[in-house]
């Protein structure tokens, strides 16, 4: 297959993560006889310094032109300490998001079995635990009109759902279900919200037309509970913008690291991969930072393409590289590899999966010897 793939590396750690997915998905396409090619531009604080635009024209076209969206990580703390601040990074992700109508993002958590220790949440609570969240992303609180009052004394976010947006995101979520353990969470605080309850209206009447799947509710703070008192309980959450954007952020500890969660925004045209974790400024550059949640995104992007076993390739090099504790500090604290290091091991493994073979000395000693 030939694919041609917009990368932005964006803020922080965004590049050298970003650096470690494209290794990756070209030892993909070495080993698998595909054409990847990959075109960078910047995007957030990094295109602000340079063209005072967090989503420059060019990035944008890149992106509209190509067949899907390799994206970093965006932010940057010079912006997020000044409220004043006329432009900020963040705006070119959300720009972004619109511009290519990328209405549903898609994130999925689960416990490794290898990290469960790991996790500051009890193992019997999060082993086994497996969900995906889909959370809507180009409406909500979001993108309704913002407004401060002219004497700067009060301030206003609007947030609006229309009945299309809430179902084109459901469908997706009761699909996925289907695939899955058949059981839908729709997450909302419809006791208080008018969205929340036209969510709870329209999600109702669209699964009428699925059956087959369970459908449930929660209120978000409940919700936010009960992920970490029984995060087993869930198989797919459906959600509005925000609420998506907090309870992905508390799931990641299940997962045992935040730098282990993927995640790819779908819509009408291209889609885009992206980390669900931030750019991480205290890191960037220090070669410390997890690039395993950039490289699990890659591997939505290859399922995103119908390549399932190109995507088992790096999933399975992936669980191997923690089993092996080929991990960065935030997995593994003693005797850990640099972000460019477990992108080099994944790379290998993908291309010579033989030569790979786990053995038990090495799992004891948590090394591999071709490193
Ligand atoms: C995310 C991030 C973004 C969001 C920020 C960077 C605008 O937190 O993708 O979860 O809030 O959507
Ligand atoms: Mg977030």
């Amino acid at each position: 297959m030939k694919l041609n793939i917009a990368v932005l590396p964006g803020d922080g750690i965004g590049p050298e993560i970003t650096q470690q997915s494209v290794k990756v998905l070209n030892a993909v396409a070495d080993r698998f006889e595909h054409e990847f090619y990959f075109e960078e531009a910047v995007v957030g604080a990094a295109a602000i310094d340079l063209l005072g635009n967090p989503l420059p024209d060019a990035t944008l076209e890149l992106c509209k032109k190509s067949d899907a969206v390799l994206f970093g990580a965006i932010g940057d703390p010079k912006y997020d300490n000044d409220p004043e601040a006329k432009v900020r990074p963040e705006q070119g992700l959300l720009k972004l998001r619109k511009e290519l109508g990328l209405f549903a993002n898609i994130r999925p958590v689960k416990a490794y079995d290898k990290l469960v220790d790991r996790s500051p949440l009890k193992a019997e609570i999060i082993k086994g635990a497996d969900m995906v969240i889909f959370r809507e992303l180009t409406g909500g609180i979001y993108f309704g009109e913002k407004s401060t009052s002219e004497d700067g004394r009060s301030a206003s976010d609007l947030c609006t759902y229309s009945v299309e947006e809430i179902e084109r995101i459901a469908h997706l979520a009761f699909k996925a279900a289907q695939l899955r353990s058949k059981k839908v969470t729709l997450v909302d605080k419809a006791n208080v919200l008018e969205t929340s309850r036209l969510w709870r209206k329209t999600v109702k009447e669209v699964a009428k037309e699925y059956k087959d799947v369970e459908l449930d509710f929660l209120f978000v703070d409940n919700a936010a509970m009960q992920m970490i008192l029984n995060p087993k309980q869930f198989d797919v959450i459906l959600t509005e913008n925000m609420f998506g954007d907090i309870i992905s952020d508390e799931a990641s500890v299940i997962g045992g690291s935040i730098g282990l969660l993927e995640s790819a925004s779908v819509g009408s045209k291209v889609a885009l991969f992206e980390p669900i974790h931030g750019s991480y400024p205290q890191a960037a550059g220090k070669g410390i930072a997890n690039p395993v949640a950039s490289i699990l995104s890659a591997a939505m992007l290859l399922e995103h393409f119908g390549l399932t076993t190109e995507a088992l390739a790096v999933r399975k090099a992936v669980e191997m590289s923690i089993a092996l504790n080929v991990c960065t500090p935030d997995i593994n604290k003693d005797n850990h590899y640099s972000t460019a290091k477990v992108g080099d091991f994944l790379e290998s493994v993908i291309s010579d999966p033989e030569d790979h073979d786990i053995n038990n000395d090495n799992l004891k000693l948590g090394q591999m010897t071709i490193i």
